[in-house]
C-alpha cells in the first residue's frame, strides 16, 4: 500500500482575527458584531432564533466558479457532481445544479432529492458500496448518467435487474487503489482493507466480464480515497493506478470513456495548508491528460463546508476548579464532527466587543448529557456570558445532514443569505414533530 504521513499541523490555533480575515464573507461591525455577507449575524439570531445554520450563497457560487475555472484553466473536460451527502438542502442542490453542476448520490433518497431539486437523471451518478435492488431500479428508470458499481456481487445484481427491465446500465467500476489518504482513520477509503471499491487486482478482469453482461454497459473506471484531504500525493499515486489501468484495459480492446476521479478535497478548517483546486486539477491533468478521457469529480465538502456556519447562544458560562465551561444552545446532536472526529472548528464570538475581549482558555460544550458532547477544549476565548451568541465557522459540508433529534432536541432552522436576503430554507423542527410518527400500542392504552 502506497502511504502518504497525514499532513500534521503543529501550529498554534489561529486567532478570532484570522479566522475572520481568512473568510472573505465574514466581517466584524463596530456595533452590529459579525457579519455573513454584510448582514448581521444577530439580525439572524434576533429573527429565526439559535441554533441555525446560516450559508452564504455567494460563497458557494464564487467556490464553484473557483473550481470550474481551475478544470478549465487545466484543460479538462470534467463535469462536476456535487456530492450530496456533503449538504443534501434542496436549495443547495439547486444553488451548484444552476452553476452547472450535477450529483453524485448514495442512497435512493439523495437520488431523489437530486431529482427533487430539478436535477435531471443525465446529470446524476450513483455511489455507495450497497445499493439495494430498489435503489437499483431507481437508478434504471431515472435512467442516470453513471452507477458506479463496487463489487462483483453487485455487478450480477444490477445486470440481473437492468435485464429484466429492459434497460442497460452505464456502469464505472469503482476501483479500490490501495492509497491511504493520509487523512482522519474515519475517513479514508481507498486502503486494501477498507470496504470500498473493487480490489485492483481483480478490477480488470471484472471489467471485461462486465462487457459480457446483458443489461450493463461498461463505460469506466471511478476512484475516491477519503475525504477531508490536505496533500496532493495521495491523488497522484491513485490517479497513476487508475491510468495505468485504463492503459492496460484499453490494450485489451475494452473501451474506457470515462474517470470518476472522486471528491475529498480539503479544506483548513484551522488555517493548516490545503491544496487548492488548481493543484488536484493539476495531479488529474497529470494521470490522465491525452487520454482521451470524459471526467468526473465528486466534490463535497470543498464547495459547502467553509460557506456555512453554525450560529449558537450561550446558555451559561460555568466557572469549576478545573476550568470554564460554556454552555451552548447548540450540541453534538447538531454538528457531530467535532465529537465523532476529532474535528477542530472555529469559533468566534458574535459581538465586536467580545471579539476583542482578553482571552482565555475555555471548553465549549452542548448541553447533551454525555462528556463527548463538545466543540472545543482549552480554547482561547474572551469573556462570554449568558446570552452571548457565537458562530462556529465551516460547518456547511457534513453538518446540518449529520444531525439528530438526540436528547429529544428538535433539528435546528436553516438560512440563506443572498444579496442581502435572508431567506428561511428549513424552519425551526416543532418539538411535537419528534413523535408525530411514533404510535403507542393498544395493549398499553
Ligand atoms: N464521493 C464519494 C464516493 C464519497 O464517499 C464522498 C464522501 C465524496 C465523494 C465527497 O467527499 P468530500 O469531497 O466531501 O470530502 N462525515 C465526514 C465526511 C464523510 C465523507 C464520506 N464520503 C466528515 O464530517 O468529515
Amino acid at each position: 500500500m502506497a502511504t502518504h504521513a497525514a499532513a500534521t499541523f503543529e501550529g498554534p490555533d489561529p486567532t478570532v482575527a484570522e479566522l475572520i480575515a481568512a473568510r472573505p464573507f465574514l466581517s466584524m461591525h463596530a456595533m452590529d458584531g459579525l457579519l455573513l455577507d454584510d448582514v448581521p449575524l444577530n439580525r439572524v439570531a434576533d429573527e429565526v432564533g439559535t441554533p441555525t445554520w446560516v450559508y452564504s450563497a455567494a460563497t458557494m457560487r464564487a467556490r464553484y466558479g473557483a473550481l470550474a475555472t481551475a478544470l478549465a484553466d487545466a484543460r479538462l473536460d470534467a463535469q462536476v457532481h456535487y456530492a450530496v451527502k456533503a449538504n443534501d438542502h434542496l436549495a443547495i442542490l439547486r444553488l451548484f445544479s444552476r452553476e452547472g453542476a450535477g450529483a453524485d448520490v448514495v442512497s435512493g433518497g439523495e437520488l431523489l432529492r437530486a431529482r427533487a431539486a430539478g436535477i435531471p437523471g443525465s446529470r446524476i451518478v450513483f455511489s455507495g458500496v450497497g445499493k439495494s435492488a430498489h435503489e437499483l431500479r431507481l437508478a434504471l428508470t431515472e435512467d442516470l448518467a453513471q452507477i458506479n458499481v463496487e463489487s462483483a456481487e453487485e455487478l450480477a445484481m444490477l445486470s440481473a435487474i437492468a435485464a429484466q427491465m429492459g434497460r442497460t446500465a452505464r456502469v464505472a467500476l469503482r476501483v479500490n487503489p490501495d492509497v491511504d489518504a493520509g487523512t482522519h482513520a474515519k475517513l479514508t477509503t481507498g486502503r486494501a482493507q477498507d470496504k470500498f471499491g473493487i480490489a485492483y487486482t481483480q478490477a480488470a478482469a471484472l471489467y471485461a466480464h462486465a462487457a459480457t453482461l446483458p443489461g450493463i454497459r461498461p463505460i469506466g473506471l471511478a476512484v475516491h480515497i477519503g475525504s477531508q484531504i490536505l496533500s496532493v500525493a495521495p491523488y497522484r499515486a491513485a490517479y497513476a493506478r487508475i491510468a495505468e489501468l485504463v492503459h492496460a484495459l484499453r490494450a485489451d480492446g475494452l473501451a474506457v470513456e470515462t474517470v470518476d476521479c472522486g471528491g475529498g478535497l480539503g479544506i483548513p478548517y484551522r488555517g493548516q495548508p490545503a491544496p487548492s483546486p488548481a493543484a488536484l486539477a493539476g495531479a488529474i491533468a497529470g494521470a490522465f491528460h491525452n487520454l482521451n478521457l470524459r471526467l468526473a469529480l465528486e466534490p463535497g465538502r470543498w464547495l459547502v463546508g467553509p460557506a456555512g456556519l453554525l450560529l449558537a447562544s450561550v446558555i451559561l458560562v460555568k466557572q469549576t476548579e478545573a476550568g470554564r465551561f460554556v454552555v451552548l444552545d447548540a450540541a453534538m446532536n447538531d454538528l457531530i464532527r467535532p465529537a465523532m472526529y476529532d474535528a477542530w472548528h472555529g469559533i468566534v464570538p458574535v459581538s465586536a466587543a467580545e471579539a476583542v475581549g482578553e482571552a482565555s482558555p475555555a471548553d465549549v460544550v452542548g448541553p447533551v448529557c454525555e462528556p463527548g458532547d463538545s466543540f472545543a477544549r482549552g480554547r482561547l476565548l474572551p469573556n462570554l456570558g449568558a446570552n452571548s451568541r457565537v458562530a462556529i465557522l465551516d460547518a456547511g459540508a457534513y453538518g446540518s445532514v449529520m444531525s439528530s433529534a438526540y436528547n429529544a432536541r428538535p433539528l435546528a432552522a436553516e438560512v440563506m443569505i443572498d444579496r442581502g436576503d435572508i431567506a428561511v430554507i428549513r424552519a425551526r423542527q416543532p418539538v411535537d414533530a419528534l413523535w408525530a410518527h411514533e404510535h403507542i400500542p393498544t395493549f398499553l392504552e
